[in-house]
């Protein structure tokens, strides 16, 4: 889908105490496999991919659009983050949000160390940067425990929690902005 946002991509890479953001290369393909076959990181995400099929169908090059993150830790990637345009495709107040979705993708082995905070703090700081009010929506599985943490550590408000996929699902916000009732 085409970026109707006008980011700057890609940025310099982003410091943070103990990480790095950066644009995607070639060099990331194993990591991005990886994420999304791994049945721990794909829990609450509709289960992992085999990995024969995404050795297929992933880009050379992955994650090449503007608000994709690699997140590096002395120099290995441990995590991606996304900030793309909010697709909406139900009705109500997650139609009208509009605005940019988070989300994030993070090794286990890198789990518990605040390490997708940082990374996601550092993230939306420089969103704000770009886009000013610029509204960022999330969504997560409530049992997906440790998102719902993150979310909550990262300033996004329930807008509200509805099925699908067979799950409870949240819809969060985070902005200065009052979501559209
Ligand atoms: C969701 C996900 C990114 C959360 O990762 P996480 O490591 O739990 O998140 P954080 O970076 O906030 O780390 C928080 C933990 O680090 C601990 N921590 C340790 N050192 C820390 C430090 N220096 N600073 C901050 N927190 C620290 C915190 O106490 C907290 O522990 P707790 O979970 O036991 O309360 C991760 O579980 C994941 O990638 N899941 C799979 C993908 C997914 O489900 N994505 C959601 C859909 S978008």
């Amino acid at each position: 889908m085409a970026d109707s946002r006008s980011l700057a991509w890609p940025p310099a890479p982003i410091k943070t105490a103990r990480l790095v953001l950066r644009e995607s290369e070639a060099r990331d393909r194993a990591v991005v496999i990886e994420l999304d076959a791994s049945p721990e990181v794909s829990t609450y995400l509709g289960g992992p991919r085999p990995r024969a099929e995404l050795e297929r169908t992933v880009p050379e090059v992955p994650g090449q659009r503007p608000g994709f993150f690699v997140v590096e830790l002395d120099g290995a990637v441990i995590g991606t983050i996304q900030l793309d345009p909010h697709a909406p495709e139900l009705s109500g107040s997650r139609r009208k949000a509009g605005g940019t979705e988070l989300g994030y993708l993070f090794l286990p082995e890198a789990w518990g160390r605040g390490y997708a905070t940082e990374a996601c703090a550092a993230a939306l700081d420089w969103f704000a940067g770009e886009l000013p009010g610029e509204p960022v929506v999330l969504y997560t599985q409530t049992a997906n425990a440790r998102s719902m943490r993150l979310a909550a550590k990262l300033g996004f408000t329930e807008v509200e929690r509805f099925q699908a996929y067979g799950a409870e699902q949240w819809f969060g916000v985070r902005s200065s902005v009052t979501p559209p009732a």
